[in-house]
């Protein structure tokens, strides 16, 4: 089920809480109308699995709502300020999206306001999902290779994403079996990166994402695993990286 909402119509309600989530200000609201005219967003489409106040959206966290949109006659990604977001701005999430975006990593950046983000629309599964659904082991090996390539060419632009070891909601999977990493909101250049190290944690040796990946591929040799971290983690190398590999299986993969 899915609907399209012209941006002069999300002034009025259900969709004006959306906006402004979850009170309404409707100097707040005329104001955000305002920057989607801006950003050339001439209507959201209301899809997806997650509901927010029976209306369907895409996702929704602790910082902004994220929503199926029209721009310029395409499909986007619209990620929403939350009212309560801990966040006075989405500027700082555009830049560090804009960095992870340089080394080919995550959903492209295509604008941004105060209260808006404009990315490239990922049409999914979120991993554990995406996990549940697929039996092929070369398939699941193929995709957590590119999962793990995009942590190490993060590691080596300096970015850190900050959420990897718990990424449940961060690692969505394409039909063409694509991941993309999202949400850089609390993502860092100044931290030490560990999006390598993280993610294996979190696909390899604990935690419920972890326990899916063994019943699909097998035990994972978690002695190996520890070791090729430690090592990675004392020297960040493309030998480190290899070895890292092929500790979890990946290794002849790509
Ligand atoms: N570009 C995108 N394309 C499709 N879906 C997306 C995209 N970006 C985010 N989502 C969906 O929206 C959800 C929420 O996005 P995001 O994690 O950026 O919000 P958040 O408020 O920062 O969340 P959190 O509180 O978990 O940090 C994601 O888990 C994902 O399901
Ligand atoms: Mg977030």
């Amino acid at each position: 089920m899915s609907s399209l909402v012209e941006t002069e119509k999300l002034g009025e309600n259900p969709f004006a809480r959306l906006l402004y989530y979850p009170r309404v200000n409707r100097a707040e609201l005329e104001r955000r109308l305002t920057e989607l005219k801006a950003l050339e967003v001439s209507a959201v489409e209301l899809a997806g699995e997650k509901r927010v106040f029976d209306v369907h959206v895409l996702g929704k966290g602790c910082v902004g709502i994220v929503v199926v949109a029209f721009r310029r006659g395409e499909k986007v990604a619209l990620k929403i300020r939350r009212a309560d977001a801990s966040r006075s701005e989405m500027q700082q999430e555009a830049k560090l999206l804009e960095k992870a975006n340089s080394v080919g990593v995550g959903a492209m950046l295509l604008g941004v306001s105060d209260n808006f983000l404009v990315m490239q629309l990922v049409e999914g599964r979120l991993l554990p999902e995406w996990l549940d659904r697929i039996r092929a082991k070369t398939r699941i090996r193929k995709v957590l290779r590119k999962v793990l390539e995009q942590c190490w060419s993060l590691d080596c632009a300096g970015l850190d994403h900050g959420e990897l070891s718990h990424a449940h909601k961060h690692i969505i999977i394409n039909s063409v079996d694509q991941p993309f990493i999202v949400d850089f909101e609390t993502a860092s250049l100044c931290r030490r990166t560990a999006n390598v190290t993280s993610v294996c944690q979190f696909l390899f040796l604990s935690g419920s994402v972890a326990e899916k990946v063994c019943g699909s591929l097998g035990k994972a040799n978690r002695e190996a695993i520890i070791e090729a971290l430690r090592r990675y983690k004392s020297e960040k190398s493309p030998s480190s990286f290899s070895n890292v590999l092929a500790s979890c299986g990946l290794l002849d993969y790509v």
